[in-house]
């Protein structure tokens, strides 16, 4: 927002990312921040704090905290969200905007602006869900593909979308696509864009199970069918699933809200998606297993990659992790490396070994099990790195790799879904 000329206030409630924030760090890996971070410092234009009443005065309130999935539940906790917007209500003045950009269930938005009107400060809500990606989050945020704004019917809701206009007065100069709408619909276009992105991996993942059962290549097949333009190439990759803090919460809490609505059978088949999804993180360890005859207790396997995608220190949800602990678990000695994601896995999980060099995972490995497509994993030199382990064996968690090339090179190749 500073980047794009506001003058910018970023309020949290957590003391140690408002200290690093204020040094200009970003508390996480993404690619393009720091810089920006810099830059909208050195202008003046933006600061931080974990003072709320310094929101005093501003003409729009951007409320971006997490909804996580409640602990032991599919539904999305709004405990934060709700927080959030007490915090802000004693600070509301006449015609300011808050906006949400939280993925919250249907229904959320309506409660709040309700709460906001009891309240009494004039003050309006918009729903304005936010679709960046993570490692590509500083360019879908200045150029998204569209803006959504869910807004009030009537005379606050154009007001609410004249500020939003201005707001994000960049883009739309850029003919980025604008969809104005009621507050459900725009809740409803972020969990449905997820939950539509998840079906997609999970299809092509349900494909790579039946390829692997008649000898088909799960990758051919993706770009064969990716030719239609009704289908589209993106998001057909098979492999390990999806992660993250979104697209696995995400359909969990859509379908704990359709039930809520008594709409369940409408998105019943999202639970299959996350059944497909979680089933091939339990393929690769099965893989490994196997090619140990039965066990892999005592085993030392590289696992390259803990991040749930490359370009992130992000674990939440993580397929990656996932498989490192779980064949740990089954008595494997554990050499886990990834670029950015090391030591949020290591807070977590300190049961693994984890190493900074590539070639230190590797050296004496048994089994090696590709699970995030971090460019330096997929350019490893397959001659080179043959001779560093003590059995050529690879699994190519995200078929990311080149199965010729390492079979050439002497290594026992196994992609998923591909031959
Ligand atoms: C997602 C949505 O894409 C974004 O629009 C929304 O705002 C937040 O959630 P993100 O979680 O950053 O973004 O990651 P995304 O690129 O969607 O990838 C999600 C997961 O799917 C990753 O684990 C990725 O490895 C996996 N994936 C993606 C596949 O397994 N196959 C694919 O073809 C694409």
């Amino acid at each position: 927002m500073a980047e794009l000329g506001h003058e910018v206030v970023g309020v949290d409630v957590d003391p140690n990312k408002i200290a690093m924030l204020s040094l200009g760090k970003a508390p996480f890996f993404e690619p393009g921040l720091p810089e920006i971070l810099a830059t909208g410092m050195a202008s003046g234009r933006l600061s931080f704090t974990s003072d709320i009443s310094q929101v005093r005065g501003a003409q729009i309130h951007f409320v971006a905290v997490g909804t996580p999935q409640k602990k032991g539940e599919n539904a999305a906790d709004l405990t934060y969200v709700n927080a959030a917007i007490e915090a802000l209500l004693p600070h509301l003045g006449d015609g300011e905007l808050v906006a949400g950009k939280s993925t919250v269930p249907v229904g959320t938005a309506q409660r709040l602006a309700g709460r906001i009107a009891d309240a009494g400060s004039g003050a309006m809500l918009a729903w304005n869900p936010e679709f960046l990606r993570e490692g590509f989050a500083v360019q879908d945020t200045i150029s998204p593909d569209r803006l959504v704004y869910g807004v009030a019917l009537g005379e606050s809701g154009a007001a609410a979308k004249a500020l939003l206009d201005e707001v994000y007065a960049t883009a739309l100069s850029k003919d980025t696509p604008l969809v104005v709408t009621d507050y459900a619909t725009a809740e409803l276009v972020k969990v449905s864009a997820n939950a539509f992105l998840a079906t997609k991996i999970s299809f092509i993942n349900a494909m790579a199970e039946i390829a692997e059962s008649t000898g088909a290549d799960v990758t051919q097949l993706a770009d064969a069918i990716g030719f239609d333009a009704r289908i589209g190439r993106r998001f057909l990759n098979a492999g390990v699933g999806f992660g993250g803090g979104c697209l696995p919460k995400d359909i969990r809490a859509f379908t704990a809200r359709a039930e809520e609505l008594g709409r369940g059978e409408s998105v019943a088949f999202l639970k299959e998606v996350d059944s497909i999804n979680l089933r091939r993180r339990q393929k690769v360890v099965d893989l490994v297993v196997e090619s140990f005859g039965g066990s892999v207790f005592g085993k030392r396997v590289a696992v390259l990659g803990l991040a749930f995608k490359p370009d992130s220190d992000d674990i939440r949800d993580s397929p990656a992790l996932d498989v490192a602990v779980q064949l740990k678990g089954l008595g494997a000695e554990v050499l886990a490396i990834d670029p950015e994601a090391n030591s949020n896995a290591a807070r977590t999980h300190p049961q693994l070994n984890y190493v900074s060099d590539v070639d230190d995972a590797l050296t004496g490995a048994e089994a090696v099990v590709v699970v995030t497509e971090w460019k330096q994993f997929r350019e490893l030199d397959p001659v080179r790195v043959a001779g560093l382990v003590s059995r050529p064996f690879v699994i190519d968690g995200r078929n990311c790799l080149d199965p010729v090339a390492w079979r050439a090179a002497g290594w026992t190749y196994k992609g998923l879904g591909r031959p």
